[in-house]
């Protein structure tokens, strides 16, 4: 009997064509994302699921689909899957590390430059036909903050953190770095999280969310940033308290941020980092290249046929899953 998979979007890239010849794939065409009853309904009965991380693979739903044998997120951040209720069945989890390493510390980068010279600022003060002959220039008209010269802080030295940290020291920054398991990396020096936050002029946030980070920047180790530091995050909302956040940028302790990840997305409207002309923001776009995509889109791809051939996910989150069945 051919097996059956859902596919929760359509995906760009080229493998994704040769899943049907290995089994029955049905896509969602839309429109928009795939409603959580319509993943529910589609997914009983399936063997395979590929998805975004816009989809909400919870134990309930892993434990109403009794056919399932994999799940493969075109994802590096695997926050949106129950993993404990994979593994309690065995089920290999497939995400999409590395390809997207260098386009995320581009976003990241720009967020950061952006944040510190007023972009998004001078961008709607032009638009708005509010630069006149009488302001045309003075010496202290949109000044910003020097990032060559100043010391970032790279909180999660994983693959995205090191990428980040060579484009800092390209541009003549210090860098200093935090991370759970301390690392070695050239040119970067590990510290302990309070002197990452007391010494960084620019902070930016790369850490997957988990049960430990979620909340890791809450208002006490907000207040104890190096005041007049910039705040960047393209990691996870929820591991930044965006409350305590803007709060700090409104008082003046934090002098901006880049953000581009939200506890809910989408943001709604009432989140008062909005409100603030000091926050540069962006719609989770980390690795939103077309090309980046589509190496997403094939890698989730492979790490699927792989599984539909009965073959160890080529990236797997939780390969313990394969250990375990000796
Ligand atoms: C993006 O946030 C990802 O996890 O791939």
């Amino acid at each position: 009997m051919r097996k059956k998979i859902l596919v929760t979007h359509t995906l760009p890239g080229e493998r994704i064509h040769a899943l049907s010849e290995l089994a029955d794939v049905n896509v969602w065409l839309g429109p928009g994302l795939m409603p959580a009853d319509s993943l529910r309904e589609e997914l009983a009965g399936c063997h395979g699921l590929v998805c975004l991380l816009t989809d909400q693979v919870s134990r309930e739903l892993i434990e109403a689909s009794p056919d399932l044998t994999f799940v493969s997120s075109m994802s590096v951040g695997v926050d949106h899957v129950d993993v404990s209720a994979l593994n309690a069945r065995g089920i290999p989890l497939g995400h999409t590390p590395g390809v997207l390493v260098e386009t995320t510390a581009d976003t990241a980068f720009a967020l950061l430059l952006a944040a510190a010279r007023r972009i998004s600022e001078a961008d709607c003060f032009v638009r708005q036909g509010a630069w006149r002959r009488e302001n045309r220039w003075s010496p202290d008209f949109f000044t910003g903050k020097d990032v060559s010269g100043a010391t970032l802080g790279v909180l999660g030295l994983g693959a995205i953190g090191q990428a980040v940290a060579r484009r800092a020291a390209a541009f003549g920054m210090r860098v200093l770095a935090w991370n759970r398991s301390p690392r070695e990396v050239p040119g970067v020096t590990a510290v302990s999280l309070e002197e990452l936050l007391a010494e960084s002029d620019f902070l930016s946030v790369h850490l997957a969310l988990t049960d430990e980070t979620r909340g890791l920047l809450g208002a006490g180790r907000i207040a104890a940033m190096k005041p007049g530091a910039v705040l960047v995050n393209t990691a996870r909302g929820g591991i930044v308290d965006e409350h305590a956040l803007a709060e700090a940028l409104g008082q003046g302790q934090l002098y901006a941020a880049g953000i581009d990840v939200f506890e809910e997305e989408p943001v709604p409207a009432d989140n008062p980092l909005l409100a603030l002309p000091n926050v540069v923001l962006a719609p989770h776009i980390g690795s939103a290249t077309a090309a980046t995509r589509a190496r997403m889109a094939d890698m989730a791809a492979n790490n699927a046929i792989a599984a539909l051939n009965g073959e160890a996910m080529p990236h797997c989150f939780n390969p313990e899953v394969y250990r375990d069945r000796g």
